[in-house]
């Protein structure tokens, strides 16, 4: 029997993450004791998921006396725009929705962020409940409150997460069994933001955690279910602490606050949306997947610390040898060249007045936020990641 473990977030509205296997079962009774006035609830879903476990997590919420509408998203980040938006806002409107009726959100970040931008906007805000399903979605996109879509421009362009909302969830039901059907490939993007975690973590209460995820990884990897609660756990805590001191990413720069968790994300989301690059040489497997491209950022962030004096210069190695050992790349081929890289990343919205703002890791488990770094540092670590 795995002890299941329970973290809280500190937000505006505080919630419960519960993590363990097989707690999507008792999902009916949870949303119950959330919601006592609920009759309805409208299921979005990935419609890669398999059959026998949307069929178990509508028959716990229809048990509990919900009426149950469901409306299915493909998990695509090419697709997790306003198109894909639109029939689930039809579905949560043609079932009458009302403010106190949740609308959950079963599957990995792209449905998080999309049902959650969905319940954050009808009639300003209903109830959403995540049931992240990945593992990355379990450590970091269903926990904190930040829902959106990417915006398609005229010109073609797809710009990530332009449009969005803060909104927190009642509550988080992190199933780890639901682990044991997700592609290795995606198990290891997870454990991209579970290495971001780490290298802030010693500000948060949890300094060790790099190592023991290096360590850990084996039985990771095999899906053990002990080690698979104490990761979501433990990375879920250090988020929660983060987002508790600064839940809207209001913080000044030099005082870090939410923006520390975009370490490695104003390179990664740059190169993410580019549809060729693969983490390997196979073409097949391109585009990279989020998790895949964060590896490439934190590896490019410890660089330009690196060059900058910031970290110590042999930080940079260290990175890379963590990011091999969880199986993800630190470096592609394909990739444009730094002048097209260094355009993109100022179009992020991280920007701020048209400053680029990274967020470089000191190598000691800590972070700073440093505003428009000087550009040789910046092109230096986009070289790091260029492949051939
Ligand atoms: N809101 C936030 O704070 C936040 C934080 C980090 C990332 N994100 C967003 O999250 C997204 C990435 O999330 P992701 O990595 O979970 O990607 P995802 O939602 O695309 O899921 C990855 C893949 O796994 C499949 N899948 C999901 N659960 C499965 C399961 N249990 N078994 C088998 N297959 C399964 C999906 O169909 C998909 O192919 C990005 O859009 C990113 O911008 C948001």
């Amino acid at each position: 029997m795995t002890t299941p473990a329970t973290v809280r977030v500190e937000a505006s509205r505080g919630y419960d993450v519960q993590i363990g296997p097989g707690l999507l079962a008792s999902l009916g009774q949870t949303v119950r004791g959330l919601l006592p006035k609920a009759a309805r609830t409208v299921l979005v879903y990935d419609s890669a998921l398999p059959v026998a476990l949307v069929r178990d997590v509508r028959n716990s919420l229809s048990l509990a006396g919900l009426a149950v509408e469901q409306s299915l998203l493909q998990a695509d980040e090419s697709l997790k725009t306003l198109d894909a938006l639109a029939p689930v806002l039809n579905t949560i409107a043609t079932h009458k929705l009302e403010r106190h009726e949740p609308v959950i959100a079963l599957g990995g970040g792209i449905v998080g962020d999309l049902a959650g931008f969905a319940a954050a906007i009808y009639r300003r805000g209903v109830p959403v409940i995540q049931c992240p399903t990945t593992l990355l979605s379990m450590v970091d996109a269903s926990v904190g409150g930040k829902t959106g879509a990417n915006l398609l421009l005229a010109g073609g362009d797809l710009k990530k997460n332009l449009l969005g909302a803060f909104h927190q969830p009642h509550a988080v039901l992190a199933d780890t069994s639901t682990l044991h059907t997700l592609p290795d490939r995606e198990l290891r993007g997870g454990l991209a933001e579970c290495l971001k975690h780490g290298l802030l973590s010693a500000a948060f209460g949890d300094p060790d955690l790099v190592a023991w995820t290096l360590a850990a990884l084996p039985r990771v990897l095999a899906r053990d279910a002990a080690t698979l609660v104490e990761l979501v756990a433990r990375n879920v805590a250090v988020k929660a602490r983060v987002v508790a001191g600064d839940e809207r990413e209001e913080a000044p720069s030099d005082q870090g606050g939410r923006a520390l968790l975009n370490l490695g994300h104003t390179f990664g989301h740059a190169i993410e949306t580019l549809p060729n690059l693969s983490p390997d040489a196979d073409p097949a497997r391109a585009p990279l997947t989020h998790g895949e491209a964060v590896a490439l950022g934190l590896h490019a962030a410890a660089v330009c610390s690196a060059e900058l004096g910031i970290a110590p210069g042999e930080f940079p190695s260290h990175v890379k040898a963590a990011l091999s050992a969880a199986g993800l790349p630190s470096a592609v081929l394909g990739l444009p060249s730094a002048d097209h890289v260094l355009q993109l990343m100022s179009h992020d919205k991280k920007v701020a007045a048209g400053r680029l703002r990274l967020v470089l890791p000191k190598g000691d488990g800590t972070c700073l936020v440093r505003d428009d770094p000087p550009r040789h540092a910046v092109l230096r670590a986009i070289e790091a990641i260029r492949r051939g």
